[in-house]
């Protein structure tokens, strides 16, 4: 499989599902976007600048990990925003083409006069014009038609030059939204379109391989959304690739598992962390909303081109062979081999790993329920047996990979 996957369309598709949880942050992400991106023109920002402006911003609140530290934030009543400031730039830094931007995205909240030395400090000038441009989404009343409020919004802004914001900044967004078209554009349901097929960024194209640090970073925002569960990708990336081993698959196959598994819940996004984390039983609404993720996995990855088989492996997880599975209830003739592992791949690390209000399952009646699901029918045998067989050296390989990323989790997230 010699894919390749342009960076410009999985930061869309990743820009698109963070929005997606909640009404106040509908295309939040995508409007200041295109607010910074029309300020960036007027102040003629530098080419290489502009594309990381343009990233930073479709990413610019990824730190705030849970939805309501996300609603709060754009709704302007969290009081600290250095948090997802700097979780932010942490999770972008680890991506090698994204530390500039990972900078915008650490200083965007921060004002104008507390800035010691501006005019040496490379980071200023983006930084400022992402601030202005979230600042400017976060005031507009989504409720009213937006020609009723620019000028309002015009004089709130000139009113913060000079402190929060640079009165150059203030300036250019002046320019910039001059015309009716620039806040029409801005409420327009074209605006996904509008973004896409003028951004100024155009992305490069990564091998599977370079991928990784792009899924890696995707699987630490799905497990640290929920402290009850912020392993599990990486255990599922991990059993995927052990058992793809197994199977005698090739280097590249191996690697698209791990692609695949690191990015399989990505539409948990979507899903508010007080159900993800609900101790015990779900009442039976909470159970359906919940089972939409693998849906929503699917609906973020299958337009992003050169994934390939990615998308089923990661988005079919919850199929079953005989057609009881979710969310498209596919039979055994539509689920590829990779589909099937994904799936095994998958309970497998959910039943063994421990969570708050249970511990994980014993051996012996982990093996008892994947045999019995494979003697019904629900999953496949072969790869079942191949598990089974090497159960010890399967469990050892997720444990192990489930504590580096629980000691990652607790140093670099969870005290912030
Ligand atoms: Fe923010
Ligand atoms: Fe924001
Ligand atoms: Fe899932």
């Amino acid at each position: 499989m010699k894919n390749t996957i342009n960076t410009k369309e999985i930061i869309f598709a990743l820009s698109n599902i963070l929005d997606m949880a909640d009404s106040h942050l509908a295309m939040h992400q995508q409007r200041v976007t295109y607010i910074a991106w029309k300020i960036a023109l007027e102040a003629k920002l530098e080419k290489s600048q502009l594309e990381s402006l343009f990233v930073a911003a479709l990413l610019h609140d990824i730190g705030a990990l849970s939805l309501e530290e996300k609603v709060k934030i754009t709704k302007g009543e969290e009081s600290n925003t250095q948090r997802h400031t700097l979780l932010g730039q942490r999770i972008l830094a680890q991506i090698p083409w994204m530390q500039e931007a990972s900078f915008y995205v650490k200083y965007h909240h921060k004002r104008w006069d507390s800035y010691q030395e501006p005019e040496k400090n490379n980071y200023c000038l983006p930084a400022q014009i992402l601030y202005l441009a979230d600042m400017v989404d976060r005031l507009i009343d989504k409720n009213k038609y937006i020609l009723d409020q620019d000028d309002y919004l015009k004089t709130i802004i000139q009113n913060l030059s000079g402190e929060h914001f640079s009165p150059n900044v203030v300036q250019y967004f002046l320019n910039a939204s001059k015309n009716e078209s620039f806040w029409l554009d801005l409420l327009s349901v074209k605006l996904p379109d509008i973004l896409k097929t003028n951004s100024p960024y155009q992305g490069v194209n990564l091998t599977l391989k370079e991928l990784l640090p792009v899924t890696e970073c995707i699987r630490k925002i799905i497990d640290f959304k929920s402290p009850f569960t912020s392993t599990h990708s990486a255990g599922v990336a991990e059993a995927a690739v052990v058992l793809s081993d197994l199977l005698n698959h090739s280097d590249e196959t191996a690697i698209a598992m791990r692609n695949a598994g690191n990015i399989h819940d990505i539409g948990k996004l979507v899903i508010p962390e007080h159900i993800l984390e609900k101790e015990g039983h779900l009442s039976d609404q909470e159970y359906r909303l919940i089972k939409q993720h693998s849906y929503q996995t699917y609906m973020a990855l299958y337009e992003v081109t050169g994934l390939g088989d990615i998308v089923e492996w990661a988005s079919f997880h919850h199929e079953r062979l005989n057609g009881s599975g979710y969310p498209f209830g596919l039979h055994a003739d539509k689920l590829s081999e990779g589909a099937r592992l994904m799936a095994v791949a998958d309970i497998f690390t959910a039943i063994i790993e421990d969570r708050p209000y249970r511990r994980g399952m014993e051996k012996t009646q982990v093996i008892a329920l994947l045999e019995k699901q494979s003697s019904e029918g629900l999953l496949d045998k072969h790869i079942v047996h191949i598990l089974i067989a090497n159960y010890d050296y399967c469990s050892m390989k997720v444990k192990n990979k489930q504590k580096i990323a629980s000691e990652h989790y607790k140093m670099n997230f969870e005290t912030q």
